[in-house]
């Protein structure tokens, strides 16, 4: 029989792996109670977009460094904000870095929006960074879904029908198994599994802490999944 109680088993194993990152707080410091700056979380988020965490990390360090608060960078130059992100890609984002980091300084007194809602109001932020920074930073049950998690889901299920008209029906898995306690590392959890054993090719399966639970090991599937529309 699977797993019926795969959550806790990821949370288990969480506990035991997560990655560190310069933004991250460790699941024992969450647990104590804190939690990490609604900034920070929304800059790595932004910056994660298209981008590999080994290439974000230096940036992380060097805007959190020159400019530690939102409302710092919200006063910085625009051609400075421009310079630091050279190398990241995607332009487009530094200038929603900086529209959206103005209108919390100038219409939040400075402080992000504790909702999903309030934080969907601000510029440049769409439901992934909404969702993300109020699971990581708010410990709201909120569901983050990026491709890694789709690729953990489809598995997860064995579900097959490709992708992207998968796509709700994944976003719908992710949701139903988010838990109300421990939603920010429940989020970071399976983007980490997804990331290190739960990879696009040659899957991990034999220390996948899901394997039990998961229906596509089972069926001997989860390499081919999840499958994709030709473009
Ligand atoms: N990719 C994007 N955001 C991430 C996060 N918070 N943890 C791991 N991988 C990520």
């Amino acid at each position: 029989m699977r797993d019926p109680a795969p959550v806790q088993d990821l949370l288990d194993w969480y506990d035991r792996n997560a990655r560190r990152m310069p933004w991250r707080i460790s699941p024992s410091d969450r647990s104590a109670g804190i939690r990490p700056a609604p900034y920070r979380i929304w800059l790595s988020e932004v910056m994660l977009q298209q981008t590999t965490v080994a290439a974000v990390k230096s940036y992380y360090e060097a805007f959190t460094s020159r400019w530690p608060t939102v409302t710092d960078l919200a006063a910085a130059e625009d051609a400075d904000v421009m310079a630091a992100w050279a190398g990241l890609g995607y332009y487009a984002r530094a200038r929603n870095l900086l529209k959206c980091a103005r209108a919390v300084a100038e219409d939040h007194a400075g402080v992000f929006p504790e909702t999903r809602e309030g934080l969907l109001s601000l510029p440049g932020i769409g439901p992934y960074t909404a969702a993300a920074v109020s699971a990581i930073a708010f410990d709201l049950p909120e569901t983050v879904v990026d491709g890694n998690v789709e690729r953990v889901m489809a598995r997860l299920h064995d579900e097959h029908t490709p992708l992207p008209t998968a796509k709700p029906i994944l976003t719908q898995m992710a949701t139903a198994l988010t838990p109300q306690d421990r939603p920010g590392d429940y989020a970071q959890a399976v983007m980490d599994l997804g990331a290190t054993i739960c990879t696009p090719r040659k899957p991990a399966c034999g220390i996948c802490p899901w394997r039990t639970a998961c229906a596509a090991w089972e069926a001997g599937t989860a390499a081919e999944l999840p499958k994709k529309l030709p473009k």
